[in-house]
């Protein structure tokens, strides 16, 4: 057996050669088209997207994109949970379902906004929302579900809508990490996710399928809830009316014209990037078949592989953690459990960092102990790795990936 580079053997992936990542020019998609949309902005003396046409002009393409009949652009995609959350409108104390595995921005605007994070257990073959844990956590007080499709993969979106309906609460999907994915695979006109639940939200981030380095913009069918989404990224504001008046409580979280015009050109090369990844995916997956003990993708045609998730049976938490060390010094970087740890065991909610001394809204609650969604974190600590996917991966850096998987699958699985 081959030497683990982690252990002094050489590395399937030099470190002179990196693969492409989200933070060199290599693995991101910009070209002289958003060089130039720059300068456009730049040249025209007008930089705000209250006054300007870029941001307006984002809106409606990335609508039409997604297939959605309004979309409103923010600053990130927290400010777009954030907008999502304030639009819904909870009263303090009211509670809010999400999943423990996600990224913090999908919890934070609902303490923003004095409602109670209710952690749902997920599916184990893809870490997403469980609509039968969502079920039986639906009380008097909640008011929404948010839906994280995790790395890629649609969550089930109209099981959960159906849910939601039936209990008069609204579905929130949090789309950061799964840009154009088809909720109805094989269905070519089929929904995207983004427009199942009322409100779709969506990240620019550095990381993203697409990227100005932060921005946000998020999906509705509804005109009233994009108009108070609009005034909650203004300052409760009214534009529309012409009226300098303040209509209700709400921050600055306005995306500006330099965002907009590159977010434009991005989207332009949005579907290109989603397919190149598909592509390359399924070489890997076709690679990877086969070897003992690894959980592959759940593709049925819908995964866009923000990340490439694979899960690894027989692990403890020693195991795993060296599982992707090893992979990262074969390489290809690789993060066991994608978190430390399921985001209520963080110190924030577990100890109630909220607002001055009072814990508010999270003190009074039951709290979040170890245990509280076990299928969520033996994903975490004991089976889950991530490799992070691009878009311009090559053939070459396909067989390099696959080739140190199954090296250190080989040396470190069970
Ligand atoms: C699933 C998910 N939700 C929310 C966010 C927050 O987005 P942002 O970093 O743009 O605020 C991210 C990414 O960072 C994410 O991956």
């Amino acid at each position: 057996m081959d030497v683990l580079a982690i252990d002094g053997g050489n590395p399937i992936r030099p470190a002179d050669r990196p693969l492409p990542s989200a933070t060199d020019p290599a693995g991101r998609t910009f070209g002289p088209e958003e060089e130039a949309a720059a300068v456009r902005v730049l040249r025209s003396g007008m930089l705000s997207g209250v006054w300007g046409s870029e941001v307006p002009a984002l809106t409606t393409q990335f609508a039409q994109l997604v297939g959605s009949p309004h979309a409103v652009a923010c600053s990130s995609g927290t400010a777009a949970l954030h907008l999502a959350v304030a639009a819904v409108d909870p009263d303090p104390g009211d509670e809010i379902i999400l999943p423990p595995i996600s990224d913090m921005g999908t919890v934070a605007p609902v303490i923003a906004q004095n409602a109670v994070p209710v952690f749902a257990d997920v599916d184990p073959a893809t870490g997403n929302i469980d609509p039968s844990s969502v079920a039986a956590l639906i009380g008097p007080r909640t008011r929404a579900v948010i839906a994280v499709h995790l790395f890629g993969k649609p969550a089930a979106v109209e099981r959960l809508r159906a849910i939601t309906d039936r209990a008069g609460i609204t579905l929130i999907e949090d789309c950061a990490q799964a840009y154009l994915a088809p909720v109805r695979p094989g269905e070519p006109d089929g929904p995207l996710v983004g427009t199942v639940g009322q409100l779709g939200c969506f990240s620019l981030q550095q990381y993203k399928h697409v990227t100005t380095g932060d921005g946000g913009l998020v999906t509705t069918a509804d005109p009233e809830l994009a108009a108070r989404m609009r005034r909650f990224a203004d300052k409760g504001w009214p534009r529309e009316t012409g009226e300098r008046a303040y209509l209700s409580f709400a921050l600055n979280y306005r995306m500006t014209e330099l965002v907009a015009a590159v977010a434009r050109e991005q989207l332009r090369k949005l579907p290109g990037v989603v397919e190149r990844r598909r592509v390359t995916a399924a070489e890997a997956t076709k690679r990877l078949a086969g070897l003992t003990g690894l959980g592959l993708p759940a593709d049925i045609g819908d995964h866009v592989y923000w990340y490439y998730p694979l899960l690894v049976e027989g692990l403890d938490e020693a195991g795993l953690a060296r599982y992707a060390a090893a992979l990262s010094a074969e390489g290809v970087p690789a993060v066991g459990g994608y978190l430390a740890r399921p985001l209520y065991a963080e110190p924030v909610l577990r100890e109630a960092r909220t607002y001055g001394t009072s814990g508010y809204p999270l003190r009074d609650r039951a709290g979040y102990p170890d245990g509280l969604c076990p299928v969520a974190e033996d994903l975490v600590y004991r089976r889950l790795v991530v490799v992070p996917w691009n878009e311009n991966y090559t053939a070459a850096d396909v067989d390099d990936i696959a080739a140190a998987i199954a090296k250190v699958h080989a040396a470190v699985a069970p």
